[in-house]
């Protein structure tokens, strides 16, 4: 352990827990409508607590001995019907849903696009499935989706007889860059080559719900897809503010993964806590309740596109030249923690993001807004970073290489940027 513990010291790679001070600005967390601090839905997911009394607090067991409860149930139906869903699967998280999908749905022989950039738990699940062809795409590419699709096509007697299944994996919102994928697109090409209906999208949108579309019903609802995608995964611990996930399937997907989903199959259900949270919030979005908050996101979003505009260009960050379609912006620099702890040491949270969760050379800052965000606290933010664009400068033009030693003695990462 110390050994390898060592080696990321030194590759500059080892994670480490941290703690926010509390009074410091957040701009790193998922919680885009900033519904964890909200008075508002904490008051009502105690009243709902309260009400709820007579149900006991721990789930008991898996869902399928003694943790299945008509509360979830209801909660699932909720969930579908607000989706525009034919049936809806709780899981205890979205990585559990993630893998518990791509493990056991994929039949041997079948096929697994995904986007080279998709979630660590679809890799999970893959890795544990039996299909025969799991292949990356470049990331948001409709011309590569489209190149691997037609060669899996040609290749395979059995995908073209629409005997095998092609799953197509990607996310709505990509949590690293922001971008948004492109759906109707890939649902198109699919279509067009896989006519007998065996292409099957499934779209991860953790990142999405709560933040596009009415009410926040995700990606796949704004563009009016629904009856397109086989599934849909929408998680709560981000912009909900809670914990959890759903799959929203066809039915007999659902009885699938709750006769073959191992992460769903041997773990405890979740408590009421978690429940009654998720249905708390839902109301709450139902309702109408997040949109001032949804709408205040998208203006600071627009906000802070054009501030990031007026930065000067510089070899230090590549100031983003097209607009953030989505809460989360990267601020790429060879000196990602060098820029982190500067903004950090002025009290604002954001954090430096290095390979491997990003590939070489693509190390950033991730920015992440939310409702909750001033437009001051923005400016302050902008401002920070030219101030250290700035001394990046002065200190080269003293040293040209004293940027690079001041960021490696922060536990930077070297680039091929620069
Ligand atoms: C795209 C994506 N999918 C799935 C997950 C996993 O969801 P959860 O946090 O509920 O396990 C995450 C992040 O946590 C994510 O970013």
């Amino acid at each position: 352990m110390q050994h390898l513990l060592t080696n990321r010291e030194r590759n500059s790679s080892r994670r480490r827990l941290s703690l926010s001070t509390p009074t410091s600005t957040d701009f790193s967390s998922n919680d885009f409508l900033s519904l964890s601090t909200s008075s508002a839905l904490r008051t009502a997911y105690l009243a709902e607590l309260t009400a709820s009394s007579h149900i006991p607090l721990g789930s008991g067991g898996s869902r399928l001995l003694d943790g299945n409860s008509t509360y979830a149930e209801d909660i699932e139906k909720d969930i579908a019907e607000f989706h525009n869903a034919p049936a809806a699967l709780l899981f205890n998280s979205g990585f559990d849903a993630n893998s518990g999908i791509f493990s056991c749905l994929p039949q041997l022989g079948d096929v697994v696009l995904y986007d080279e950039y998709i979630h660590a738990s679809v890799h999970e699940g893959m890795k544990l499935s039996r299909a025969g062809v799991r292949r990356k795409f470049v990331h948001n590419s409709v011309k590569e989706f489209t190149r691997v699709l037609g060669e899996v096509v040609q290749c395979d007697e059995l995908v073209r007889e629409g005997k095998r299944n092609v799953f197509v994996a990607v996310e709505s919102v990509y949590s690293m860059d922001g971008d948004v994928a492109p759906i109707v697109e890939i649902l198109d090409i699919l279509d067009d080559r896989l006519p007998l209906g065996n292409g099957h999208l499934i779209v991860d949108e953790a990142h999405s719900t709560g933040v596009f579309g009415d009410h926040g019903r995700g990606l796949v609802c704004a563009l009016g897809v629904e009856d397109r995608v086989l599934a849909r995964l929408h998680t709560f611990g981000k912009a909900l503010s809670s914990g959890g996930a759903v799959v929203l399937c066809p039915p007999i997907m659902r009885e699938y993964l709750i006769n073959y989903a191992r992460s769903l199959i041997y773990t405890t259900a979740m408590g009421l806590p978690t429940l009654t949270m998720i249905k708390t919030v839902h109301r709450f979005i139902r309702q109408g309740e997040t949109q001032s908050a949804q709408k205040q996101l998208w203006y600071l979003i627009s906000y802070l596109n054009e501030k990031l505009l007026q930065l000067p260009d510089t070899p230090f960050l590549d100031v983003p030249k097209e607009l953030s379609k989505s809460p989360i912006f990267s601020l790429v620099t060879p000196y990602p923690r060098s820029l982190a702890n500067f903004c950090q040491s002025k009290g604002f949270v954001v954090r430096p993001i290095v390979p491997p969760t990003v590939p070489t050379g693509g190390q950033r800052v991730r920015v992440c807004l939310h409702s909750g965000n001033t437009t001051s606290e923005v400016d302050q933010l902008v401002e920070l970073v030219r101030i250290w664009i700035e001394k990046q400068h002065g200190a080269e033009s003293e040293d040209p290489s004293t940027a690079l030693k001041a960021s490696r003695g922060h536990g930077g990462v070297n680039s091929a940027r620069l």
